[in-house]
């Protein structure tokens, strides 16, 4: 035995080294520093036109009545590849051949439900057990150890191979949502990872980052971003806020320096994201990106992106590692892109910024009980990678009649200034709430160039009193639907059509009662669980749904104070968050394109050694504008790109449905492919036998386009 495992990797080595060093995709993103960078080199700007299709796997489970969607970035690891479906199942291909070797349901661990989407996965092997290699996969509040030959789970970790991430937050959470949708970072023997919690008006669960033993799935550090008294930063909220406010969580992934074992972790905002009259205060580590030793959890640095977030402006993608040229001397950095479209840069070891960052005066807020912070951090360098206001002259002029609508609505809400915080009449948020950057995040190459690609569209926030005029609401249903379910599906209850929030007007003839009052309990796709509900308040809401609001009795003040202690950890959120927004609503013209001119997605270079641009392009046009003589606008993108070193920018992303690549020293689009659908995930690239291959999940099912369940690899004919 001990013969064979020093034996197998030496012959292992020695065939990769006669077909010319193969080249993985072992970490989510491409590597531990999130670079998206491949030292590939066989695709080329001069071949890439001959590009084709090599294999494609159909993963089964697409729901397009849900438009489920994939956004999975697979690793590839010794020639398999490791993926999920749409419906949450981890599984394992042959590289080479797109075959399937094995598959995992989680489902089929009793009482685990699919819930969410899924960005990707994490791999560890034990250094000192060459056998023993596994695939983390979270799903929901559950994390697996998979056996990376069979797609077993992993007795020996936690219980029967999985960890339960409700545990070990330092508060009950009982059943306020909690998922994991993008993979955490393994070092040495520690699974590093983050969450995704509520962020409505609703009650949420906080947001520590964690450690686990990658051996025993047991906790081995935790950093509590909303800090207990004692901690640095207790004082940037108000007393006790760690017992009762939510959020400050690790939703986009990590970046980790493995040599000098320094992890970065950008933060979410605290909940509710669009009032924070109960979290008065600069709100610490909320909207951070935070340098932690990797090893003990203990901060080294932090630097704050948004001060008492008023916008869900957070963090969106993994921050990335560079090495760059600054005045003259060489510097390991970390950069971050955000969802404004600035670029903040850093000293690794310091913290540093290497640009300036200014702190901006922001106008105050005018909504009862909320004190939004006076200033917010600018850096001077790079410029934003979008437009920063939405001025007269930015409307769309796509035609009179799209310009005339636009400008009626624009009159009416308020003029539109960087951080103007929500309002009762309609605040722009512009980049939009899913950017700028978002959750594909920005490439990275050896020279220091950064890649990012960008939405540019405006949504329009409007808050208002959960309780209409302050009157008591005439039934607990009536309370909980507009402090809980009418951000989603409407004041109106008619739904959100662009977000795929179905109307609940008209519910009864679809579902029965108890079809309802067991969604609640479980959450479906991108609805969480609403666990957290007593008995009483769920039937309360279904009355309210079905038509009978007015035969229960009591405010809901009443009802919480009531369900409380027990079923919320004694955080009585539902009945002290006043004000509640009326849905994530793009702002759009009547034709349903962006009321704002083009671009409407972009990619961009921009040399982080110097802090200016390369180059700037559109991504993804509109065909039927196109064809009408209107230069490419650009399409809304969701995923990020991928860089090579044979000089290529590969990605999907864009509504059009598209695979493409870019000359990454120009900026010139040099070939694409028409997916199955469209593809809202990040490229990998790899070799396997000296041929190299870019692989897309093609999932759909966002932004009104259809929903697929194929994975399709390309390389350049044999
Ligand atoms: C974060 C957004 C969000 C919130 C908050 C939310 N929902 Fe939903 N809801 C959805 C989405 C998205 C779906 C569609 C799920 C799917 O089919 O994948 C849905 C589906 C439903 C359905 C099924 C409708 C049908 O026709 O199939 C019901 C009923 C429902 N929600 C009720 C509620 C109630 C009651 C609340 C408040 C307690 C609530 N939802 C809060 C997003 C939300």
């Amino acid at each position: 035995m001990l013969f064979m495992r020093w034996f197998l990797p030496v012959l292992f080595s020695f065939v990769v080294s006669v077909s010319g060093a193969d080249s993985d995709w072992p970490a989510y993103l491409g590597d531990k520093e999130s670079s998206h960078f491949s030292k590939l080199r066989q695709i080329t700007p001069e071949n890439v036109s001959k590009l084709e299709p090599a294999w494609s796997f159909k993963a089964g489970g697409a729901s397009p009545e849900n438009r489920s969607q994939i956004q999975c970035n697979p690793l590839v690891i010794g020639g398999v590849l490791y993926a999920t479906t749409p419906d949450q199942k981890a599984f394992a291909l042959d590289a080479e051949t797109g075959k399937e070797l094995w598959r995992f349901d989680p489902v089929s661990i009793p009482g685990i439900t699919k819930s969410g989407v899924n960005r990707g996965l994490m791999f560890w092997e034990d250094a000192s057990r060459v056998s023993d290699r596994r695939i983390y996969y979270a799903n929901d509040h559950y994390l697996h150890a998979l056996d990376a030959a069979t797609g077993k789970p992993v007795s020996s970790f936690g219980k029967d191979g999985w960890i339960d991430l409700k545990k070990d937050l330092g508060r009950e959470v009982g059943g306020l949502a909690l998922g994991v949708t993008t993979p955490g970072v393994v070092y040495g023997n520690l699974i590093i990872l983050g969450m995704r919690v509520g962020e409505g008006p609703a009650p949420a669960a906080p947001g520590p980052i964690r450690a686990f033993d990658a051996r025993t799935g047991k906790l081995v550090w935790r950093f509590n971003t909303i800090p207990l008294p004692g901690e640095f930063g207790y004082e940037t909220w108000p007393p006790n806020a760690h017992e009762y406010v939510g959020g400050a969580n690790v939703w986009s992934g990590f970046a980790l320096d493995e040599k000098r074992g320094i992890v970065f972790c950008p933060t979410g905002s605290a909940a509710f994201d669009f009032w924070g009259g109960n979290r008065i205060g600069q709100n610490l580590f909320a909207n951070c990106l935070i340098a932690l030793d990797a090893t003990t959890g203990k901060r080294i640095w932090h630097q704050q992106l948004v001060h008492h977030d008023l916008w869900d402006r957070d963090p969106p993608a993994a921050p990335n590692l560079l090495t760059l040229i600054h005045d003259g001397k060489k510097r390991d950095a970390v950069a971050q892109v955000m969802k404004a479209g600035y670029v903040f840069v850093f000293d690794r070891e310091t913290g540093e910024p290497l640009f300036p960052i200014e702190e901006v005066p922001v106008p105050a807020s005018d909504i009862p009980g909320e004190s939004a912070w006076p200033t917010q951090p600018i850096p001077v360098k790079p410029a934003p990678f979008t437009r920063q206001v939405l001025s007269y002259d930015q409307l769309t002029n796509l035609s009179p009649e799209a310009h005339r609508q636009v400008l009626e609505r624009f009159s009416k809400v308020r003029p539109h200034l960087p951080f103007a915080p929500p309002s009762r009449d309609g605040t722009i948020i512009f980049p939009g709430f899913d950017g700028g950057a978002e959750w594909g995040g920005a490439a990275a190459d050896p020279e220091g160039v950064l890649y990012v690609n960008a939405n540019e569209m405006a949504w329009i926030l409007t808050i208002v009193e959960s309780k209409r005029d302050g009157a008591e609401t005439k039934s607990g249903g009536d309370g909980i639907y507009m402090q809980i379910c009418a951000a989603c599906h409407g004041l109106d209850r008619m739904g959100n059509k662009a977000q795929n929030v179905p109307p609940l007007v008209g519910v009864e003839a679809r579902l029965k009662r108890q079809d309802v009052l067991a969604l609640l309990k479980t959450g479906k796709g991108v609805m969480p669980s609403f666990g957290f509900l007593s008995e009483t308040q769920q039937n309360q809401v279904a009355d309210f749904l079905f038509g009978n609001g007015a035969a229960q009795t009591g405010p809901a003040a009443a009802v919480n104070s009531a369900g409380k202690k027990e079923e919320m950890g004694g955080a009585d959120v539902l009945g002290k968050i006043p004000f509640t927004h009326t849905g994530y609503h793009r702002w759009l013209d009547p034709n349903g394109y962006p009321a704002v001119k083009p671009p409407w997605g972009t990619l961009n270079a921009i040399d982080l050694n110097t802090g200016e641009y390369l180059w700037r392009t559109t991504l993804g046009e509109y065909p039927e504008l196109t064809a009408k003589g209107i230069p490419p606008t650009g399409t809304e993108n969701y995923g990020g790109p991928v860089v090579t070193a044979g000089g290529l920018l590969f990605i999907a992303a864009s509504k059009d449905e598209h695979l493409r690549a870019f000359d990454r020293k120009t900026g010139k689009e040099l070939w694409k492919f028409r997916l199955p659908a469209a593809g809202y995930a990040t490229p990998a690239t790899y070799s396997v036998k000296g041929r190299q291959y870019v692989v897309i999940a093609c999932g759909g099912g966002k932004i009104g386009t259809k929903s697929g369940d194929t994975y399709m690899a390309f390389a350049l004919p044999q």
